[in-house]
């Protein structure tokens, strides 16, 4: 046998401002089976994460919910280590770039480079809130595009005609923090020297280190030539400060990336057997993989490499990058409640179906992915219930009945044990390639011959004939050896699905080597259902629920967070709704009874409101833009009367008041002409 591999393998990290949705479940689902098949080979393995935890969208998130950031990431990070743990992604560390290893890493890793002379300092001009006394990102500013003239549009680029440009091309610009009108403000910042590493990245890129559709992207960004990197955000930012640069903190996605570093050496300090060393150092032997979305390859094929070049570290043996996740052939929509969050999805379904359909469909390339929720339940049925489960519920019954539980040793089909056997090379070398998809098919082929063979064999009619027994126990002990083999093919997809197969099968952890036995004069234990069907009612249940949470997300200001860093990613709301969704929604005249300031919140004031026949308390993020709330009494608003109910630190919200506008001061409540009388419906 060959020495064990070390294997170090992450994904991404996620940003700890939102939720993770089922887009990112694909990602840490493929990587974790991989993981999971490289322990079942008997390889040294290691899966490594955190949350990232640093950059403005954190910090004023927490700022919006009066908290601090140390506060805001810590529930983040208890909600996504629950969702990732239920969806059976099996971590050995989840850690946080906001941690004290990060810290020193970073700076040693920066202080490297700048004393090899890889740190660039200039001054560059930018917008500044004067009001927030903060510089913005592009996500930050908005205003009119200065090519088509559309209002309400981000500082990089402009939905409506496609233009991008400079935030200082906007017209009219104004902070989306504030409202405040920027100014254009000189700062120092530090730049990573990338050209620095042009030709080692030139030849790194080419080594088998990415898919050929990532190289061939790469390339061409490396025959344009490479820029000098921006690494430097000037305070208030929720980060690192640079070391001998006070009031300068280093861009998130620099820290990030050691974050992965960072997460290891959190856990080697736990685990003897690991050695930072001996995956980190230059010379190291052991295998670094990273898994990622096809979003975020300049970070890891470009930047990464070359700072770990430059900081004399390893760089990675492979990036292995996947595409997007679409639901329904479309990108996921809120409003048409495929924007489905990991939670909701595991309130309603068990985390083995996503597991498996997403690896039937997972190949090595950059392809997006749908999730086609008919096919879903379809596939999942019919693979899953309908051919693995069904094999051994066929065969354990008569086992039971007719021999006390053993299972004799006899070989009914030995030229199926063979195939089975056979198979195996072939299953290992699709996982190992991340063609999950070609592993799942082959799994399934071997199962379809077995559940033929059964049903040629037909033990159940035998079974009613006198005197063949023997050949119904000899046919039932090799369904269920077929069973056990699928199981340990199937395993680093299924986890849960094989430990309930292996407590019915009476056996020790399977492993991969397990295949070439079989078991004989053997007790197994009662047999239980193993999966059910997936109801397609409970698809549609979670659907629902995530048109649901939509709602909810928007009850407390709004306007909607933006996600991600701030600087790079999307307005999520800007899709289509049907009238029948629009028809829902229960808007109400509301006469402001009281208005009053929340303690504790420095954003939210607290509304009483009568909508006719009754009154309600409503939270609303308005408080910069009426800093005396009294004066909003005795006037009439409109608001959403049937929005679930939402409980906040402060107590219940009953409903949303209307209010338009950038946010901070510049909110403006909205009102009906004179005349409406409170309670009145609005047509
Ligand atoms: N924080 C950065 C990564 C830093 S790594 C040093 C980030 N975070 S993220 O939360 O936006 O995304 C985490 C991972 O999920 C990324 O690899 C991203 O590509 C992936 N996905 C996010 N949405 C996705 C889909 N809709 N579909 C597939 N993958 C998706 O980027
Ligand atoms: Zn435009």
């Amino acid at each position: 046998m060959s020495e064990p591999r070390k294997i170090l393998v992450t994904s991404a990290l996620p940003y700890a401002n939102g939720s993770i949705h089922l887009g990112h479940m694909l990602e840490y689902i493929q990587t974790d089976m991989w993981v999971r098949f490289q322990k079942h080979r008997g390889n040294q393995c290691t899966y490594v994460c955190a949350d990232d935890a640093h950059g403005s969208a954190i910090m004023l998130r927490a700022e919006k919910e009066g908290i601090t950031p140390e506060q805001l990431i810590a529930n983040v990070q208890a909600e996504h280590s629950a969702d990732f743990a239920e969806f059976l992604v099996d971590f050995d560390n989840f850690h946080s770039t906001h941690a004290e290893e990060n810290r020193e890493l970073s700076s040693q890793i920066y202080l490297k480079l700048r004393d090899a002379g890889h740190i660039a300092t200039r001054s560059i001009t930018q917008y500044f809130d004067p009001q927030k006394q903060m510089f913005l990102a592009d996500r930050f500013i908005k205003g009119t595009c200065p090519k088509c003239g559309t209002e309400d549009q981000y500082g990089d680029n402009c939905e409506k005609c496609g233009a991008t440009y400079a935030p200082t091309d906007l017209k009219n610009p104004k902070s989306a923090i504030s409202g405040a009108t920027p100014v254009l403000k000189d700062s120092q910042h530090f730049f990573f020297k990338l050209p620095d590493f042009q030709q080692m990245l030139q030849t790194w890129t080419r080594s088998g280190t990415l898919q050929d559709a990532v190289a061939n992207k790469i390339a061409e960004w490396l025959d344009v030539g490479l820029q000098q990197w921006d690494i430097s955000r000037d305070a208030p930012y929720f980060g690192f400060e640079i070391p001998d640069e006070p009031g300068k903190y280093f861009y998130v996605w620099l820290d990030a990336p050691i974050g992965y570093m960072a997460s290891f050496k959190n856990l080697c300090a736990r685990r003897p057997e690991l050695d930072f060393d001996a995956y980190w150092a230059k010379d190291s032997t052991a295998e670094l993989y990273h898994f990622i979305g096809k979003d975020i390859v300049n970070f890891h094929a470009l930047f990464w490499p070359a700072m770990l070049e430059g900081a004399g570290y390893r760089k990675p043996t492979g990036i292995n990058v996947h595409g997007y996740l679409t639901v329904n052939g479309q990108k996921m929509s809120k409003s048409r409640g495929t924007f489905i969050k990991a939670r909701t999805y595991l309130d309603h379904l068990s985390p083995e179906y996503l597991r498996y359909y997403y690896a039937s469909k997972l190949g090595r390339g950059v392809d997006d992915l749908d999730l086609n929720l008919e096919d879903f339940v379809q596939k999942v049925n019919s693979d899953l219930v309908g051919k693995v489960v069904n094999i051994a519920s066929r065969c354990a019954g008569f086992i039971h009945k007719g021999n006390a539980g053993v299972l004799v040793d006899s070989n009914a089909a030995p030229e199926l044990t063979e195939a089975f056997l056979a198979a195996a090379p072939s299953i290992a070398d699709a996982y190992e390639v991340r063609d999950f998809a070609r592993a799942m098919r082959e799994i399934m082929g071997l199962a379809d011959r077995a559940n033929a063979w059964i049903a040629d064999k037909a033990p159940w009619s035998l079974n009613k004939q006198e005197g063949k027994q023997e050949e119904v126990q000899a046919i039932c002990a090799t369904g269920v050896n077929l069973f056990r083999q699928l199981v340990i093919f199937l395993k680093p997809v299924l986890p849960l699905l094989a430990a309930d197969a292996e407590a019915f099968l009476n056996v020790a952890p399977l492993t991969w080597n397990d295949h070439t036995t079989l078991l004989a004069n053997h007790q197994l234990n009662e047999f239980k259902p193993l999966m059910t069907r997936i109801d397609p009612v409970k698809v549609q249940a979670m659907t629902d629920a995530s048109k649901e949470d939509l709602a909810a997300s928007q009850t407390d200001t709004g306007t909607a967070a933006p996600q991600g860093n701030g600087e790079l990613a999307k307005d999520p709301l800007s899709a289509e709704i049907e009238f029948d969704a629009f028809a829902a929604v229960d808007l109400r005249v509301a006469l402001i009874l009281k208005a009053e300031a929340v303690e504790g919140a420095d954003k939210l004031l607290r509304l009483t409101l009568d909508i006719g026949d009754e009154q309600r308390n409503v939270f609303s993020g308005i408080k910069s833009a009426y800093p005396d709330p009294a004066k909003l009494e005795g006037r009439l608003t409109m608001m959403i009367a049937n929005l679930k109910p939402r409980k906040m630190r402060f107590g219940i919200s009953e409903g949303m008041v209307m209010a338009a506008g950038p946010g901070g001061a510049e909110i403006y409540l909205l009102s009906p002409d004179s005349g409406a009388k409170p309670g009145q419906r609005i047509k």
